[in-house]
């Protein structure tokens, strides 16, 4: 994978620090407003072009030649209003500013906005910047590296004596996310189940553990819905079971992430195929799984999480599952497939049920679920359901604190009947209702016992179109923070 520049935080001089770009944020009003004529007077930068259109919105940039300085050039980012001044908005104008010059500057140093500053929002910038700091670059004869290598982040020395681990657990949430990203925007032929359960498996060590079952095992255990959506596939499916054990832990938690390396829809063919090509990225959720798994020594997570990987390719081969198969889950549901395109809640109906298995203090599944979410919600902000409100409240804090939109949805109790089957226990589409994230929800909630249990549909943020602020096109990593965030919170 492309590694990340270093970040580090100094207390030094602007005029002592000898970097390729000098960040400076704005906040809107611009040239014109009280941002950055202050900015840059206290710079010596008099010489402001004011038909530059800058205006200081959020993301916004500007490069200035810095003649007789010791910067080789200083960037102006938009923060947005002041007062509307939050942690993200500097994360946001962290990511844009540098994704805008970490092509071309090597050494780069960044002031925070002067009002409000705390370690939570040096903590953002490291991470916004750190985020703005990544690219694809593995499927190219010849990489196209970025060439940033060191982020200065320029803090007051009220805060220097704890800004050092601020920056060190942004730095592994960042780093975290960028696996994440790396799976989900990987080619599909060479990110397959055998190569993403390759990934896990580099993980294993001193902290966590990786068992890994094939199809034969998968027989064994009675894993019928992983082995029903892979049938039409060339690629054999794969359960990756990964243990993370501190010492004396003060609870147990399990993740479920949906891993559909390709989702066609199967013998439902997903019509137009034009919206095949981000299908690539069904196994977001597994992959948001895994990456949490590269971060939770080094955040010293004090509860055991186990992670369950489904990892299937749905493709219409020629033994491919048929509409009205039914197929036995494991722990014996039967299940009516009425369309082949509803393969996620089937693998992880296999998950969900081992999950339980280990007797967890609490499940949290990640799945890109439904189009329906998006639909209901937009395409950046991921989907809650929960059987309970204390879970619900933590993940939407956690969400909050991570600066990734996530948004309650209900599963009403009335819908439910709608998945009863003519002919097994279960149908797995839900007919006759619109409420699709919903009804995926439900299908999922009956492979959970009385565990608290949390789904999160990001079928919307998994995947981005355009570059936008710390998020550079295609697979985003959500909810990886989020997840590192609830369970960094689980012991204070
Ligand atoms: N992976 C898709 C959902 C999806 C759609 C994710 C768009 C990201 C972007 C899922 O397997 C699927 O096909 N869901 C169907 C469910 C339906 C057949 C009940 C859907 O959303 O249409
Ligand atoms: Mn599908
Ligand atoms: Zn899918």
């Amino acid at each position: 994978m492309a590694s990340l520049p270093a970040v580090h935080v100094t207390t030094d001089a602007l005029s002592s620090l000898d970097v390729d770009v000098l960040i400076v944020p704005v906040f809107r009003g611009g040239i014109e407003g009280p941002g950055a004529d202050t900015a840059l007077s206290a710079l010596g930068l008099a010489d402001v072009p004011r038909d530059a259109g800058f205006r200081g919105k959020p993301g916004e940039v500007l490069h200035l030649a810095a003649p007789g300085q010791p910067w080789g050039q200083v960037t102006l980012v938009g923060l947005g209003r002041l007062d509307q001044l939050s942690d993200e908005m500097v994360r946001r104008a962290a990511g844009s500013a540098i994704r805008s010059v970490a092509s071309h500057a090597a050494t780069v140093a960044t002031t925070l906005p002067l009002a409000n500053v705390s370690l939570a929002t040096i903590r953002a910038a490291a991470e916004g910047a750190l985020l703005g700091a990544y690219r694809y670059d593995d499927a190219r004869s010849e990489p196209r590296p970025l060439t940033i290598t060191d982020i200065s982040l320029v803090i007051p020395s009220s805060l220097a004596a704890d800004a050092d681990e601020a920056v060190r657990r942004a730095g592994v949430h960042a780093a975290a996310q960028c696996v994440a990203r790396e799976l989900v925007t990987a080619p599909p032929n060479l990110m397959g189940p055998v190569e993403v359960a390759e990934r896990a498996l580099d993980l294993a060590g001193d902290d966590v553990d990786v068992e890994v079952w094939d199809t034969d095992r998968l027989i064994e255990e009675g894993c019928g819905g992983l082995l029903a959506v892979a049938r039409g596939s060339a690629r054999p499916p794969r359960l990756v079971h990964l243990r993370y054990s501190p010492a004396d832990p003060i609870a147990s938690i399990a993740l479920v992430g949906k891993g559909i390396t390709f989702d066609t829809g199967g013998i439902s063919l997903k019509r137009p195929s034009s919206i095949m090509e981000s299908m690539k990225g069904d196994m977001g959720g597994a992959a948001a799984v895994l990456a949490v798994f590269t971060a939770l020594a080094q955040l010293q997570v004090p509860i055991a999480v186990h992670g369950m990987l489904c990892l299937a390719e749905n493709m219409p081969g020629a033994d491919a599952q048929r509409p009205s198969d039914v197929i036995t889950i494991r722990g014996g549901t039967t299940v009516e497939v009425l369309n082949t395109d509803a393969e996620g809640r089937l693998v992880l109906a296999d998950g969900l049920a081992l999950a339980e298995e280990s007797e967890p203090d609490a499940i949290v599944d990640v799945a890109t679920l439904t189009g329906a979410a998006m639909r209901a919600i937009g395409n950046r902000a991921s989907a809650v359901f929960a059987n309970d409100d204390d879970l619900l409240r933590q993940l939407l804090g956690a969400a909050d604190d991570a600066g990734e939109a996530m948004w309650h949805l209900p599963m009403w109790e009335d819908l439910r009947d709608n998945l009863d089957s003519d002919v097994a226990d279960l149908e797995n589409l839900g007919r006759g209702d619109e409420a699709g994230a919903t009804m995926g929800a439900l299908f999922l909630r009956e492979f959970v016992g009385r565990t608290p249990w949390a789904h999160l549909d990001i079928a919307g943020p998994f995947w981005q179109d355009e570059d936008r602020y710390h998020q550079p096109k295609h697979g985003t990593g959500v909810p990886v923070r989020t997840l590192l965030r609830w369970l960094e919170g689980a012991g204070r």
